[in-house]
């Protein structure tokens, strides 16, 4: 097996050669990265996921959902911070599989997670359309609703322009080589929590207890499908994994960044879903704004409006950090021979992948433009889960690996909580609809097929 094509296996020694003897500096603490935890982490699926899921899934008791879907990311955090640690190059998770199972399985890795970085990007710039035009509205501006939402002709909405530009935007300053600087993300930080903070206490204040009742309306079934869908909001921790190399002491500021971040993002969602379904009945709360909206219900406008402009601002982040992440996986590819060597070219003049870039936010933009945000989600959440339980199940194979360095993050319990995360995991996606178990099928059976036609003949390690 271990010499067969399909499961020829990356070296670390090598991979690490080729990175140079470019050493980044190990500047930053536990408190940066909770900074840059929360800046990736806090978006679409606070300002607008609270809403649909307790009125359709999961009721008041939302909060659970949180909770478990928050359990469920810490302990796949924790395998992802012992390969970042251990495996320092990058890639993500696409590498560290392809030095642990071999091609074949990076491959279908890395495709899961173009389905996550894509459709995520999709997914938050359609939530971000819903609150742009719920600010401009406090201008009485309206946009036209035929170009404000995505293809429902029984709806009145064909597709959403302002979503389509916002990717587009985003991609141009992706090839500009715009940086996130730890300064920019902390004013957008300061801002997203900001913003969520007004709410809560404003909120309270109009919290009628018997909004409460029943408290688990659809059961514990609705709560853990609402878990699977709410995931979402803890995307991009991987993020803060990813700066492993930058970290000072990581074996202590690693775990306490992410952890802590996780542990941030769950305290606001769960007091954000408590006020927002104490407010108003979550029957009422299926709306693409429901943040804004409920302050609406309770004539507090200013607070309505200065909530759509801190969303606004807050989404736009994470369309940047989720665009980069989803350009730099096709740069993984090209560079590997997986894809066309174009999606590898560096633009002469900004040193970015110029036309990867663009490649990337034509894909997006059609699936932002047309596709309803409830489909994307869970469509991400897959992508994410898959890889999340082979990056899990990976971390055993990493340790038994003699020729990776064994110093660095440990996961603790080992092998308890991989095992534990990768069951967990399992389970989630157990409690995603069958519809996105078959849009999942189909995106895979492409991903095989475009192997086998290309990758497999074009791959670099054919030399
Ligand atoms: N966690 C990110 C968000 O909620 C993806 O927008």
């Amino acid at each position: 097996m271990k010499n067969s094509v399909l499961f020829r296996k990356k070296d670390l020694g090598e991979l690490l050669k080729k990175q140079g003897d470019v050493q980044l500096q190990q500047s930053l603490g536990a408190f940066d990265l909770m900074l840059l935890g929360v800046g990736a982490i806090v978006g679409t699926g606070i300002f607008i996921l609270p809403g649909t899921v307790a009125a359709v899934h999961a009721g008041p008791a939302i909060i659970f959902s949180f909770i478990i879907a928050a359990i469920v990311c810490a302990l796949a955090a924790m395998c992802y911070s012992e390969f970042s640690s251990s495996v320092p190059v990058t890639g993500s998770a696409y590498t560290y599989v392809y030095i642990v199972f071999g091609e074949l399985v990076a491959w279908l890795v890395g495709w899961a997670l173009l389905l996550e970085y894509g459709l995520a990007v999709a997914a938050v710039a359609t939530g971000w359309s819903a609150y742009l035009s719920a600010l401009l509205e406090g201008f009485n501006i309206t946009i036209p609703k035929a170009i404000s939402g995505s293809f429902n002709p029984a709806n009145g909405t064909y597709v959403n322009i302002p979503a389509i530009a916002i990717i587009f935007a985003t991609a141009f300053l992706l090839t500009l080589g715009i940086r996130e600087s730890t300064k920019f993300n902390m004013i957008m930080v300061f801002i997203k929590v900001g913003v969520i903070l007004l709410f809560i206490g404003v909120g309270i204040f109009y919290v009628e207890p018997g909004n409460w009742q029943p408290f688990m309306p659809f059961g514990m079934n609705g709560v853990l499908s609402g878990a699977a869908l709410v995931f979402f909001a803890y995307l991009g921790f991987d993020a803060v994994s990813s700066a492993a190399e930058e970290v000072k002491n990581p074996q202590r500021n690693m775990p306490i960044g992410i952890i802590g971040s996780l542990f941030i993002c769950t305290i606001l969602y769960v007091a954000v879903s408590l006020v927002l379904t104490g407010m108003v009945s979550y029957t009422r709360l299926n709306v693409s704004d429901p943040v804004s909206f409920v302050m609406q219900i309770v004539h507090q406008d200013w607070v309505a409006g200065v909530i759509s402009f801190g969303a606004v601002i807050g989404m736009m982040t994470v369309i940047l950090v989720m665009s980069y992440g989803g350009t730099r996986l096709l740069y993984a590819f090209g560079r590997d021979g997986l894809l066309p060597k174009s999606m590898y070219e560096l633009s002469k003049k900004y040193k970015t992948p110029v036309k990867n870039t663009w490649v990337f936010a034509t894909l997006v933009a059609f699936c932002a433009g047309f596709i309803p945000l409830s489909k994307l989600a869970e469509l991400v959440n897959m992508g994410t889960l898959l890889a999340f339980t082979i990056v899990s199940i990976g971390v055993i194979y990493l340790r038994k690996n003699k020729n990776i360095p064994s110093s660095g993050f440990k996961v603790p319990f080992f092998p308890i909580i991989p095992i534990c995360s990768f069951l967990l995991c399992l389970f989630l996606i157990t409690q995603l609809s069958v519809y996105t178990w078959i849009a999942c099928g189909i995106w895979f059976v492409l991903g095989l097929l475009f192997y086998f036609a290309y990758g497999k003949k074009h791959s670099v390690m054919n030399k």
